[in-house]
């Protein structure tokens, strides 16, 4: 049974099986015959807030033939306290698959063995590997092949979405550069956990670099120096400094990570035409301005479109 769960034990061919799904179930909307869900049930079990996800799992999941069931957490007794196990265990002997959005990938993880369906991590505190697919699907349909590329991520770069892109690095094979304070840079134990790779270091102070050169012929380069990060690069992505379930520490994140914001000035040094992506939720001020965040809409918003025709794809993919 296949699950998605992670992008670290994604193969590069599941990969880019799901890609090049995404570009047919794209093209193909409103005319595809092929139902993979008829008659199935699937539980999208959300413990935290969601637009995006909730929404294009809902109108995938019924555009594939399937019939989609909303679960807040806080409406079902895992807000009480019935454990995950449990909740696994008994939706596992009703429903055909599963959507989680949660704070552990411990639980997603759990939930996914016990109820032995399908499931989907549609975000964790640790990945958000729907995103991340979506994302490259969209900087392919816009730039061509990512192999060769440079995405530079600004910001908090120790959350759920820098992770999942740097598992994605070392599996594709393309240039990921993480500018963040050090506080909030991927840790090493991130690092090795997303393939054999040759590591170092280079520069001082604010112009220090640590290299990650994966066998695979991935790159990722964390630096606190954003400058140097934007230069050259094909995109330039960025997501919340306050991730879901960190709002107790939105002050200190918020003085910490002002500066690593996307804005005309450091646009400036990376290539010329290059992408502004954003996972949205957008907070203008804080990790971009809203001069660029409008200017480069029109990607943000068909990235957001995108995460419908990827998901799609996802779910072929895992019932197939
Ligand atoms: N990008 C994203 O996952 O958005 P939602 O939180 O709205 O689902
Ligand atoms: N890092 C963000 C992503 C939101 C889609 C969060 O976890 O809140």
């Amino acid at each position: 049974m296949k699950h998605l769960l992670s992008l670290e034990k994604l193969s590069r061919a599941d990969m880019e099986a799901v890609l090049q799904s995404t570009a047919v179930f794209k093209h193909e909307r409103g005319r595809h015959t092929r139902q993979p869900l008829a008659g199935q049930h699937w539980a999208l079990i959300f413990t935290k807030s969601s637009t995006r996800t909730r929404v294009s799992f809902e109108v995938g999941i019924r555009e594939l033939g399937g019939v989609p069931t909303f679960l807040s957490a806080n409406e079902i007794q895992l807000g009480r306290g019935e454990p995950i196990k449990d909740t696994a265990r008994v939706l596992g002997r009703m429903i055909h698959g599963a959507v989680i959005r949660t704070f552990a990938q411990a639980d997603v993880e759990q939930f996914a063995e016990l109820a032995k369906v399908p499931t989907i991590n549609a975000l964790t505190d640790d990945e958000h590997p729907c995103q991340i697919l979506t994302d490259i699907f969209t900087v392919q349909e816009r730039l061509g092949p990512i192999q060769g590329k440079v995405v530079t991520f600004v910001g908090d770069g120790a959350c759920n979405v820098p992770a999942s892109w740097v598992f994605a690095a070392a599996t594709l094979g393309f240039e990921l550069r993480i500018a963040a304070p050090p506080q909030f840079q991927p840790t090493d134990a991130l690092l090795s956990r997303a393939g054999s790779c040759h590591a170092f270091d280079s520069g001082a102070g604010r112009d220090k670099v640590r290299h990650f050169n994966f066998t695979g012929g991935g790159k990722v380069l964390c630096l606190e120096n954003l400058e140097a990060a934007a230069k050259d690069a094909d995109v330039l992505y960025t997501d919340v400094w306050v991730s879901m379930g960190k709002e107790a520490e939105a002050a200190e994140r918020i003085k910490i990570l002002s500066g690593y914001q996307i804005n005309a000035a450091l646009l400036q040094h990376a290539k010329p035409g290059a992408l502004v992506m954003h996972c949205l939720p957008a907070y203008r001020g804080k990790e971009i301005d809203d001069e660029t965040f409008e200017a480069h809409a029109d990607t943000i918003f068909t990235q957001a479109e995108n995460r419908l025709h990827t998901q799609k794809a996802i779910l072929n993919w895992l019932v197939g």
